[in-house]
């Protein structure tokens, strides 16, 4: 059956994984393209009026919210596996008001405002709001949107963006940002290739998905130097060009796998996988007892019976990734030893702590640092993950419990992990998706995304 349907017939139902726990893996894991790359690929296309076409991109719930989000603006979308042909040739009215539902449904979509503001000089878009892992706040995006020479208030829980030149241009400007904001760099680094003059923006954030979407604009004729770095140099252009581009592969699926390996005492090679992505996770894979050999686009793990505790602080890019702490402490939950892990980005990301206690860990939780003592085998239950990493965390504790789990939370992890799943099984996990029937509740509830499976809209050919 295939994937769209299987999830439409589970959208009434409460799906959920059963995992065989004490099972080893061994061979080979395919890593997809990178969601977070994907994502504001899809946005930079509102860019030109030609055709884009991004090849790798993963079958994600994120993703199909975001094509649906452009298609309510204008776009064609034509999608075929994992490749998306995306034309904006004419935008719609909605496209200076952006449904409040689909930006609500993915908060990543809000980059959407640079690319907009200097393709229609104005729009509106609702404020984002925070979500689980914590506020989310957008102020970064509006200060560097207002030193580009835009107009930037919140009216009512909408953002009005207008270009104060009478041409309704934006002009190029020098910004430093106050905190290294991936998303921030995103929206100002896309509005910045179509103003009048040169950008320099300081302190931006340097991770991959900022090199490879830098990567995509040069291509469609930008003039972009240092992305990667903490300084950015954008040269306006006219105008640009659609192009073919390939999405990065996803380092953070990919040091998942890597994870899975560790936990599970099993060999794996992964690809494909950039080793320079990946490196403050390889290093501290190598601290706790893992051989690594990285070549080229392959990484192979071998993992050690006794595997040691190593402390972690998340840091944003080149430090060790936010997104894989949930993982990496139900890893530090088997190893021999005390590890120290400090979350420093989000102020809300330790929901999987509690899911981890009632699996019989033992970890101390003080504001965003936890103490975890690991050697303790962790016993199966059912869990639910809060956050899309977290899930990833349950599914990763569950391979190494005693028993069968069940791990819910899964329209978190269909936004993040392409067929995660399967690619487990294919390395000797033994899990299953099935479902149960949704309790019918009396009382309405204002269901969001997080709690609600967004229905795959029907691929509409372009
Ligand atoms: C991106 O979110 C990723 N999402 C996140 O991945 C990732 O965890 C995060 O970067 C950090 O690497 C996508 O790319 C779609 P930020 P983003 O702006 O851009 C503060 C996942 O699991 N901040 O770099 O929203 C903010 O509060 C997701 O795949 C401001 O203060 O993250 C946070 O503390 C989760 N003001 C810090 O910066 C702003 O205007 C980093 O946030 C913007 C951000």
């Amino acid at each position: 059956m295939q994937r769209k349907e299987a999830l439409k017939e589970e959208s009434n139902l409460l799906p959920f994984l059963k995992i065989e726990g004490k099972r080893k893996l061994s061979g080979y894991m395919k890593v997809s393209g990178a969601k977070n790359s994907a994502l504001v690929l899809m946005a930079a296309s509102l860019l030109t009026n030609e055709v884009v076409g991004l090849r790798n991109v993963p079958q994600l719930t994120d993703i199909d919210v975001m094509s649906r989000l452009l298609r309510a603006i204008g776009s064609k979308i034509r999608q075929s596996s994992n490749i998306l042909k995306i034309k904006t040739n004419k935008l719609n009215d909605s496209s200076s008001n952006l449904p409040y539902d689909l930006v609500h449904a993915l908060r990543a979509s809000f980059v959407c405002i640079g690319p907009l503001l200097a393709r229609l000089g104005e729009v509106k878009i609702p404020l984002p709001g925070g979500c689980r892992i914590g506020a989310r706040p957008i102020d970064e995006h509006i200060q560097g949107l207002r030193a580009l020479g835009a107009r930037v208030e919140i009216e009512n829980d909408y953002v009005v963006a207008k270009a104060i030149s009478p041409q309704k241009r934006l002009n190029g400007a020098r910004i430093t940002f106050n905190c290294k904001s991936v998303g921030a760099t995103e929206t100002i680094l896309m509005a910045a290739t179509l103003a009048q003059g040169t950008t320099i923006l300081e302190n931006a954030a340097q991770e991959p998905e900022i090199q490879d979407l830098a990567k995509m604009l040069n291509k469609m004729g930008a003039k972009i130097q240092g992305a990667g770095t903490s300084q950015i140099t954008i040269e306006g252009v006219d105008y640009l060009n659609g192009c073919l581009f390939t999405v990065m592969p996803d380092r953070i699926e990919a040091g998942t796998f890597l994870i899975a390996s560790a936990i599970t005492r099993s060999p794996l090679t992964i690809s494909p996988a950039i080793p320079e992505h990946l490196e403050a996770l390889i290093i501290k894979l190598q601290e706790c007892g893992c051989l690594i050999e990285c070549s080229g686009e392959t990484i192979s793990i071998i993992s050690r019976k006794s595997l040691q505790a190593v402390d972690i602080t998340t840091s944003p890019f080149p430090g060790f990734p936010t997104d894989l702490q949930a993982p990496f402490m139900a890893l530090m939950t088997t190893v021999k030893g005390t590890s120290k892990i400090e979350e420093t980005v989000f102020e809300n990301r330790m929901q999987h702590v509690r899911e981890l206690q009632r699996m019989g860990a033992k970890i101390l939780l003080e504001g965003n640092t936890a103490f975890v003592v690991g050697g303790n085998n962790v016993k199966a239950t059912s869990i639910r993950g809060g956050d899309l990493r977290s899930c990833a965390a349950m599914v990763l504790a569950s391979l190494v419990a005693n028993g069968t789990s069940v791990v819910k939370g899964l329209e978190h992890l269909d936004r993040g992990y392409e067929d995660f799943a399967e690619k487990l099984n294919s390395a000797g996990a033994s899990i299953t998706r099935t479902h149960s029937q949704v309790q019918k509740t009396s009382h309405r509830t204002t269901k969001t995304y997080e709690d609600t499976q967004i229905l795959y809209s029907d691929t509409e050919v372009a």
